[in-house]
């Protein structure tokens, strides 16, 4: 560990090295499509678990590694206002995600973070909020949700809407079916197609749910849209027409990223490092820097 002499006040402080991980333990895992995996973790050393586990923003993301495999960034989607555990939805894709899902429970795995802007959970407070989320897009959506529902009385309406592929490809379907009996907001689910034809509810791409969307307060409203980059253009000339302005639409963004942290220069575009100003961008970022998206 690095020392840090505050020459002001005569004291030597202990420091973290950021490179280095900690070691967590998978407490539970299953399988939320046959290529997606929820994995709930929690840190090994006691004392780091709820400053760990407290002091993150939803849409922030976490370094996981497994030695000699690799290092890769994952959205956290469980939320500071459940302390305790981070879990993660992970697509396997290639080597590290490979290994991931050849890893059982009580085994480990190792993190570093959180790193990342998040979303802007303090200006959004007061606001009524309009999120929209696509395939695993519901990963970073699924944390401020929560958030927002666990902190209900500080915000105003609440609008989900979440598209899949068809119903196998719906992550957290029941948990998101469950929550469609709340009243105290509003979850809109559709699937492009149904295979099964037991699907309850809509059919049809995301964009067809903003017909639900009603009395919102639109000069007062932040809209959130996360999934794949194809579905952005539609969805962000949805909250145009409903008249939400620029600034307060947010978009998640992904970029490969080594450090994590403002080190490498792996993840810039433009002026922004996309792993300390984002992964989460307003529309107006987005328009105004090249190549954002
Ligand atoms: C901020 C952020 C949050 C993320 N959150 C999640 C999450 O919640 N769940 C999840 O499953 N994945 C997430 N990802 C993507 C995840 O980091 C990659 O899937 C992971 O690096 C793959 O590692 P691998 O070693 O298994 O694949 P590799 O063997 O490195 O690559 C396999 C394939 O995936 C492609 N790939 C690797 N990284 C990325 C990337 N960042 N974007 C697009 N394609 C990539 C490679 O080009 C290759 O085609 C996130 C990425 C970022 C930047
Ligand atoms: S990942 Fe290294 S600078 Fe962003």
């Amino acid at each position: 560990m690095k020392e840090r002499v505050d020459i002001l006040k005569c004291e030597v402080h202990e420091e973290e090295n950021p490179y280095v991980p900690e070691r967590a333990r998978i407490i539970r895992k299953y399988d939320l499509t046959n290529d997606v995996r929820f994995f709930q973790v929690r840190l090994c050393n006691h004392e780091k678990v709820m400053e760990w586990t407290t002091k993150y923003k939803p849409g922030q993301f976490m370094m996981l590694s497994i030695p000699n495999v690799g290092e890769a960034p994952f959205s956290i989607t469980s939320t500071p206002t459940r302390p305790g555990i981070f879990e993660f939805c992970i697509r396997k894709v290639g080597r590290l995600t490979g290994k991931l899902f050849e890893l059982r429970e009580n085994d480990f795995v190792w993190l570093r973070g959180p790193f990342g802007n998040g979303f802007p959970v303090e200006k959004m407070r007061g606001k009524d909020l309009l999120f929209v989320a696509g395939g695993l897009g519901a990963a970073p959506l699924r944390s401020v949700l929560l958030y927002a529902l666990d902190y209900r009385e500080r915000f105003g309406k609440i609008y989900y809407l979440y598209g899949a592929k068809n119903p196998d490809e719906m992550l957290f379907k029941d948990e998101f079916f469950g929550m469609k009996e709340r009243q105290d907001f509003d979850c809109y689910l559709t699937v492009d197609s149904d295979p099964t034809g037991e699907w309850p509810y809509d059919i049809g791409v995301v964009t067809t749910l903003f017909k639900y969307v009603k009395d919102i307060d639109v000069e007062n409203t932040v809209a959130v849209v996360c999934g794949p980059p194809v579905m952005y253009k539609f969805v962000v000339q949805e909250f145009m027409k409903l008249g939400i302005h620029e600034e307060n639409i947010y978009m998640t963004l992904e970029r490969k990223m080594k450090c994590g942290m403002g080190k490498c220069g792996q993840c810039v575009v433009g002026h922004k490092y996309t792993c300390i100003d984002g992964p989460v961008f307003t529309l107006w970022d987005v328009k105004t820097i090249r190549n954002l998206i």
